[in-house]
């Protein structure tokens, strides 16, 4: 599904942080990519999800070249392919729960019974990540970990192919990251979603089918 081919990308005051990366992700399929801080994991992350450029290299998806999208094709395909879940879970804090999870539809022209639709699939993740009872909750009236899944909700109304998640159990404690880490791995596999997940928890990274580590820019099985 996703194809890597040579990346690199240096940065004026840091110097080569990638440094010829390739990397093959089959449909569904789950990685995990560790390394030390300052490795070049989120660099990773924000390249495949076009978020940044490459200095050179290519980035393939589904066999078409992404890499050199237009702003609007990059703005397409982050809408429709990719789901993103960071460290910190960035729901507005002025819109509850449900209004938070809604908020990618804005971005889509959609007709009043696709989105109808979409509520229903967004009811049915919240049931299945146990947070259906927070709905019309703000951020600021659930816990950290709940918020952290309403975050993964998120990510996923939109059925994206890919899920790129930057170190999503970082602001966790031990209990909920471990909920957390489940529920990745068993919406992955239940809703066929591919993975690409950044940590530095061994814990969550063995949920994944496949654990890397950026090593001199590049990605080394381990
Ligand atoms: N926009 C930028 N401008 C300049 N330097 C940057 C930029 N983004 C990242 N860097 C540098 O590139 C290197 C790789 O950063 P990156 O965020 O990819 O590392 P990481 O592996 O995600 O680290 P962490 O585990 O701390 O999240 C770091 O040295 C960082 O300071
Ligand atoms: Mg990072």
């Amino acid at each position: 599904m996703l194809r890597v081919l040579e990346l690199r990308k240096s940065y004026p005051q840091r110097g080569i942080v990638l440094n010829g990366l390739s990397l093959e992700l089959k449909e569904s399929e789950t990685i995990a990519v560790t390394g030390p801080s300052g490795s070049g994991k989120t660099t990773l992350l924000n390249l495949v999800g076009l978020l940044d450029r490459p200095d050179s290299g290519e980035i393939l998806f589904r066999e078409k070249l992404v890499n050199n999208y237009t702003v609007d094709e990059a703005a397409d395909y982050r809408n429709r392919q990719i789901g993103f879940i960071f460290q910190d879970h960035l729901l507005l804090p002025y819109l509850t729960v449900m209004e938070n999870i809604l908020l990618p539809l804005s971005a889509r022209q959609l007709e009043d019974d696709e989105y109808r639709v979409k509520v229903g699939y967004a009811r049915e993740l919240m049931e299945r990540t146990g947070i259906m009872n927070l709905s019309s909750k703000y951020p600021w009236q659930v816990s950290g970990g709940e918020a952290q899944r309403a975050a993964l909700v998120r990510a996923l109304i939109n059925k994206p192919s890919l899920l790129l998640a930057d170190e999503p159990t970082g602001s966790l404690d031990a209990a909920n990251a471990e909920i957390l880490g489940n529920l990745l791995k068993e919406i992955s596999s239940q809703y066929g979603t591919a993975v690409i997940l950044a940590t530095h928890s061994m814990t969550l990274a063995k949920k994944m089918s496949i654990i890397y580590k950026i090593e001199n820019g590049k990605l080394v099985k381990i």
